[in-house]
């Protein structure tokens, strides 16, 4: 069955979008299909793909302001990258946050109410950085969740928070949530980075993926131009490629028998 996934962490600038792209990235290297969920009004997925929003584009935020089931077939695009389709976002997303509708916080579960997930490997949600109520609505929505993290001093305080917002949602309303695995992004070789690392590790045990995510350039120089990074020839990139392909297999992510 295809998971739907959430990479989530309230703060900023950790990796959440790098890393729903660079496992994009990896799932269309290896022949199989992915779908994005851009959650973010930032649309830095959106964008990174390579994808223009215009006033006809259906957007996350169509989903998610007002109760349609079955909506988010409408919604999902092809991108330039081979085998990945995105539902796109922008600033207009950010507008949901003030919205008071009883039933918010489900929409986005029920937009995807009775589609054929299929021909996905994975479906990938890239949150926001915060514990408003995007977050709370892709909670809703997902099987699992990815924390995504940089090994720094607040980074086992961030992911207590998290998870004591996905014991929330796990009450009620989404029984299914789980606290699928924890990634460390942007590792550098400092001895600060080693120290915060074996304190996640220590704290978390076999939840903290084996295959940390290393700081390198590359990552960046393939964002900004919009190329997936098994495809980008520049700097470190073949190392990303390794991390990226290695964390795949590390997630519940079935790349047996997907089709393309
Ligand atoms: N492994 C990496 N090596 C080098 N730079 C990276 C790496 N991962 C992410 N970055 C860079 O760090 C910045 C933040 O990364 P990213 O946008 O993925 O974080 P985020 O958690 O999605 O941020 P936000 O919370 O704003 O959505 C970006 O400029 C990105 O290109
Ligand atoms: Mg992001």
């Amino acid at each position: 069955m295809t998971r739907k996934l959430a990479l989530c962490n309230q703060k900023g600038g950790v990796g959440k979008t790098a890393t729903t792209l660079g496992l994009a990235s990896s799932l269309s290297e290896q022949g199989l299909n992915v779908l994005i969920v851009d959650v973010d009004p930032q649309g830095n997925s959106t964008t990174g793909l390579g994808v223009e929003v215009t006033e006809d584009t259906m957007t996350t935020f169509d989903l998610m302001s007002r109760t349609a089931p079955g909506a988010a077939a409408d919604a999902v695009i092809a991108t330039p990258w081979e085998h990945v389709d995105l539902i796109p976002s922008n600033e207009a997303l950010a507008n949901i946050e003030s919205d008071g509708a009883n039933d918010l916080i489900f929409r986005l579960d029920i937009a995807f109410e009775g589609i054929d997930l299929s021909p996905y490997a994975a479906v990938l949600f890239d949150c926001p950085p915060s514990l408003g109520k995007l977050l709370f609505a892709v909670l809703c929505a997902v099987d699992g969740v990815i924390a995504v993290t940089e090994p720094t001093i607040d980074s086992v305080r961030g992911i207590e928070n998290l998870q004591e917002t996905i014991r929330n949602v796990q009450r009620r309303p989404n029984p299914r949530l789980t606290l699928e695995a924890i990634v460390l992004s942007r590792k550098r070789t400092t001895g600060e980075h080693r120290f915060r690392e074996a304190e996640l590790r220590d704290t978390y045990g076999d939840l903290v993926a084996r295959t940390a995510i290393p700081e390198l350039t590359a990552r960046q120089d393939a964002h900004s131009t919009h190329t997936p990074i098994h495809k980008f020839s520049g700097g470190k990139a073949l190392a990303l490629q390794v991390a990226y392909t290695d964390l795949l297999s590390e997630l519940s992510i079935n790349t047996e028998g997907s089709v393309a």
